[in-house]
């Protein structure tokens, strides 16, 4: 098996996150989510401090809006994913203190996206208030990181995403919407968080999980689609949150995460020989740690600081999990 070239991914998620040009002004859209991205991959590879702490701060605090959501840059509107995006940054540097009194508008802001069947919109802001059951997990996760899940009605969230509970054990967007593992990780999280899994069918889920796996080793995201490296993520946490990642094969699921990584310029891509990107990188590094932590996977890690270890990831917040124990 390929070894896991840490100085390689440090240099890039550092150069993906400072460095100015065009691809930074493309990706302004989903910036927040990006900090998040990078720095959650550096913190598992033991390298947190590679990036400037306070100014990481101040950019979080610079998107926060009068209405208690973040935005993923300034003079965008703000968003529930963008929110837990910001509430992840600020756990992970060990600053949720420094929201204050924000922290109740936050939670406001939290609130006023639950419709009253329980489903949740991204935005007060999106003329569209469709729901999604990625906008029900960010809701309850960046409660959970505030601490604050009683402030709202958790039985409504839980009875909206038992509905989305498809005939093949799997989740859609909504009530009745094609499966789709992204969704699932979203309605299986959600229902961690609330303590609520064993309310659902885990075992048809579980088959409908353990079939991602493709010859290659990689996960797909759908039947019938290619394998990608995110899937590693999105699914395999999701098998073990209803402890069944032993279905799946985990050797080949490693090699293939390892095979999508860029020897030249470090980064993880969606598949071998794509180009490598901030997003594949943490969930490639993500699954690997889950694959390490729960399934006893022996992976070989290569850096000049030689007694660098992978560190254990949260399946449900997808943060280290030692931050979880601390709040
Ligand atoms: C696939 O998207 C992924 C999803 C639908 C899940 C998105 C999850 C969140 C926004 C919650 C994030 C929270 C954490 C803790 C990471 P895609 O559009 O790439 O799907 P495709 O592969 O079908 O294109
Ligand atoms: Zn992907």
């Amino acid at each position: 098996m390929k070894s896991l070239n840490v100085d390689k991914h440090v240099k890039f998620l550092v150069k993906a996150a400072t460095t100015r040009g065009f691809e930074w002004e493309m990706t302004e859209y989903l910036r927040m989510s990006g900090i998040y991205w990078s720095l959650t991959a550096l913190d598992l590879l033991g390298q947190l401090d590679q990036l400037p702490r306070e100014d990481m701060i101040s950019y979080v605090f610079s998107c926060l809006s009068e209405n208690g959501g973040f935005s993923p840059a300034p003079n965008h509107y703000p968003t529930i994913i963008y929110t837990l995006s910001a509430i992840q940054v600020l756990v992970i540097l060990e600053a949720t203190d420094k929201l204050g009194e924000k922290k109740l508008k936050v939670i406001e802001f939290v609130k006023s996206l639950q419709n009253s069947d329980g489903s949740f919109i991204g935005s007060p802001d999106d003329d569209k208030e469709e729901t999604d059951t990625r906008f029900s997990f960010c809701a309850i996760a960046t409660l959970k990181l505030l601490n604050s899940l009683d402030e709202i009605d958790t039985s409504k969230t839980v009875d909206h995403i038992k509905a989305c509970q498809n005939f093949d054990g799997a989740f859609g967007v909504r009530v009745g919407s094609e499966s789709h593992a992204g969704q699932v990780f979203c309605c299986v999280g959600t229902l961690a968080l609330l303590e609520k899994l064993e309310t659902i069918d885990q075992e048809l889920l579980g088959w409908w999980l353990a079939d991602r796996q493709l010859p290659c080793g990689g996960l797909n995201g759908r039947p019938m689609k290619k394998e990608d490296v995110c899937y590693s993520w999105w699914a395999l946490s999701s098998l073990v949150m209803i402890k069944k990642s032993a279905w799946i094969d985990h050797k080949k699921l490693a090699e293939f995460i390892l095979s999508a990584a860029d020897d030249e310029i470090g980064g993880i891509a969606d598949r071998p020989g794509d180009i490598p990107d901030p997003f594949h990188t943490l969930f490639g590094i993500a699954g690997l740690s889950l694959l390490q932590y729960n399934n006893s996977l022996d992976l070989e890690i290569v850096s000049k600081t030689s007694d660098i270890k992978l560190k254990p990831i949260d399946p449900i917040l997808c943060l280290p999990s030692y931050l979880l124990r601390k709040i």
